[in-house]
């Protein structure tokens, strides 16, 4: 898919642990800005940001939030604790997986037939939510990354409701170093939710696209 040409400056990231400050320091890479908030005050954070994402901002939460696009990368079983008005139409990248054999059982995923994202969007209501980036590890996100063009570059899957939100997704996603890929409507991810072979690999957009074409069709609620 093309990339946005709506200019993308501020990250704000939720959750400054494994996949945030990963995912902060790519972003610092690539030239964004990044502000990085926990649940805690910005105080709090502000040695372990200066040491683990050096010339990122810590930030209280609600600031993380506006942001041109912000990152939600907490543990799946504190979306609750999450403001869903600080994120009212902002553009939103879901990393969050739901995998009960890491986890634990959660029920408000274990009971319910949509996608850990769905039911994420119901949550944040008027978020304009896009999985991404939940299927490539934290550690992996600062190594494979290319220039665009590599015969081998990594590609990365997106999904969501909102066209827009989808296309600065992709913008951010290929400055990062990866091809980005459009699965289609948020329930398309449950192609690439965690034990599925997009999940477990690290695939082309070639071979990306082919395997969402073979995932079965994403249910509609
Ligand atoms: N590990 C991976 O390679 C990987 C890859 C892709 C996706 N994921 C998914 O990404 C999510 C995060 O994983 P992780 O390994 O990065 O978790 P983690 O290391 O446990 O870090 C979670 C962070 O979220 C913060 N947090 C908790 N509640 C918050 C809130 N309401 N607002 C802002 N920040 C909050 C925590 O800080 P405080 O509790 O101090 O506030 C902590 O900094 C999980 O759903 C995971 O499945 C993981």
């Amino acid at each position: 898919m093309s990339a946005t040409t709506t200019p993308l400056q501020t990250i704000g990231v939720l959750g400054a642990g494994r996949v945030g400050t990963a995912v902060a320091r790519q972003a610092l890479t690539t030239g964004y800005e990044v502000k990085i908030a926990t649940a805690k005050p910005a105080a709090e954070i502000e040695l372990i940001v200066e040491i683990v994402t050096p010339g990122a901002q810590a930030v209280d939460a609600a600031e993380a939030a506006t942001a041109d696009l912000v990152i939600l990368a907490v543990p799946l079983h504190k979306y609750r604790t999450l403001d869903p008005g600080l994120l009212a139409g902002k553009a939103v990248i879901d990393v969050m997986n739901y995998w009960a054999p890491t986890d634990g059982e959660i029920d408000d995923f274990e009971h319910d037939p949509r996608t850990s994202s769905e039911i994420i969007q119901e949550f944040l209501v008027g978020a304009r939510l896009v999985k991404s980036l939940n299927h490539i590890g934290y550690h992996e996100l600062e190594e494979d990354c290319q220039p665009a063009g590599a015969a081998d570059r990594r590609a990365l899957a997106l999904a969501g409701e909102h066209d827009d939100s989808k296309a600065l997704v992709a913008g951010f996603i290929d400055r990062l170093g990866y091809d980005p890929v459009d699965a289609g409507p948020l329930a398309a991810g449950r192609a690439y939710q965690p034990g599925t072979e997009i999940f477990n690999g690290s695939h082309t957009a070639p071979v990306l696209h082919a395997l969402l074409a073979a995932a079965p069709a994403p249910a509609f609620h």
